[in-house]
């Protein structure tokens, strides 16, 4: 544990008598700029390799963030590469890092179907399932309390496309405990660390159409279980990787941080990126579309629940999965990011920061 100080830079706390209307305020070119109070905190998740190698992106990520998330240092795969045996070294270094510079820390993930280990991948019975989840979390939090300040405890649980039927994706985690694998996470990160925030985290949550809003009422259905059954439940992670070519749903993302709130439980943005893959190649015109989109969703969560957090999924156009994962028909490079591959300020960086100061 050496190097990792246990002092928690707390997320939460955040005045929530701010409620601002998302008034007409606009940063981009042609908009007013003003409005009244903080409506986000605002952070990213950062990649070994990167953080490792250049300088520019461990200065980006000081001069620009409140909060840090290890992109993949904290899964199964990174932190359990054999059974029983641990390798927090990679995390450490990064947490060590964030922790100097006086940074909160979000952990991605305690529990996901995906970056699993080969040896995870062969957990055969209930029982077996049960014991592994529960001392892998066990072990990571005991190890992290009062350093990672809040958790992703369950990633993507939800089925892709919902059904009344089958609500839920069908993972290792699922086929061998059922949904109960959400309840013994959640139960066993609280018992592990009583003072974290322990978040339920994932995708599409924030367009219009029926597939969303099964989502957003899955997971609502979720937290009212795990509260009749008194397991904490604290925060809903919207990951928010946003296609440009689909409609934010506004009202629904409004009405969720409400019903949320209506719960208990906090809103944030955890993996924030724009896929771009079906905008215009020309940059300028492509950013400003990206910099509007990403500001109609910011501003329909951040009325929703004002001073959440907002994690982008890098920080640097120079490194992101969404070139590799959306790639464009005329191979241009993918531009999801707030800053561009020079580290300059794009026009999501401005909305963003106007976010930040208000
Ligand atoms: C991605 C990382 O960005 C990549 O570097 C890695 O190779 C694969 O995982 N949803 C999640 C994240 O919850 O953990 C994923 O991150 C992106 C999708």
């Amino acid at each position: 544990m050496s190097r990792l100080l246990h002092r928690r830079t707390v997320l939460a706390g955040i005045a929530t008598s701010s409620l601002a209307p998302s008034g007409p305020s606009s940063t981009l070119p042609g908009g007013p700029v003003q409005a009244a109070t903080p409506r986000i905190r605002y952070g990213a998740a950062a990649m070994k390799e990167n953080f490792n190698e250049d300088p520019r992106y461990r200065a980006a990520i000081i001069e620009h963030c409140d909060i840090i998330t290890p992109m993949n240092d904290l899964k199964w795969e990174a932190l359990r590469p054999e059974r029983g045996k641990f390798n927090f070294e990679d995390a450490d270094r990064i947490l060590a890092f964030a922790q100097k510079a006086g940074k909160a820390i979000r952990g991605h993930a305690l529990c996901w179907y995906n970056a699993m280990p080969t040896w995870a991948q062969g957990l055969r019975t209930g029982a077996e399932a049960e014991r592994e989840l529960r001392q892998h979390i066990e072990t990571v939090l005991a190890r992290y309390k009062g350093v990672i300040s809040s958790w992703d405890v369950v990633n993507e649980a939800i089925a892709h496309d919902p059904t009344p039927t089958r609500p839920w994706r069908d993972t290792i985690w699922n086929r061998l405990l059922g949904p109960a694998h959400i309840d013994i996470a959640f139960e066993t990160a609280a018992r592990a660390d009583p003072a974290a925030e322990l978040v339920y985290n994932d995708y599409d949550y924030e367009n219009v159409g029926p597939r969303f809003e099964a989502r957003r009422r899955i997971t609502l259905d979720m937290i009212r279980r795990l509260q009749a059954k008194k397991i904490p439940i604290h925060g809903v992670g919207i990951q928010a990787h946003l296609y440009a070519e689909r409609a934010i749903d506004e009202e629904g993302i409004v009405r969720f941080g409400a019903d949320l709130q209506a719960l208990g439980v906090k809103m944030l943005v955890t993996e924030l990126d724009l896929i771009d893959w079906r905008l215009p190649a020309d940059i300028r015109q492509r950013d400003i579309a990206a910099a509007r989109h990403v500001e109609t969703f910011l501003d329909a969560a951040s009325t929703a629940q004002p001073g959440l957090p907002v994690i982008t999924w890098g920080i640097t156009d120079k490194y992101s999965w969404v070139g590799e994962t959306f790639p464009r028909t005329d191979k241009l490079a993918a531009r999801p990011l707030p800053l561009d591959e020079s580290y300059r300020a794009k026009p999501m960086m401005d909305v963003i920061q106007r976010l930040r100061r208000a």
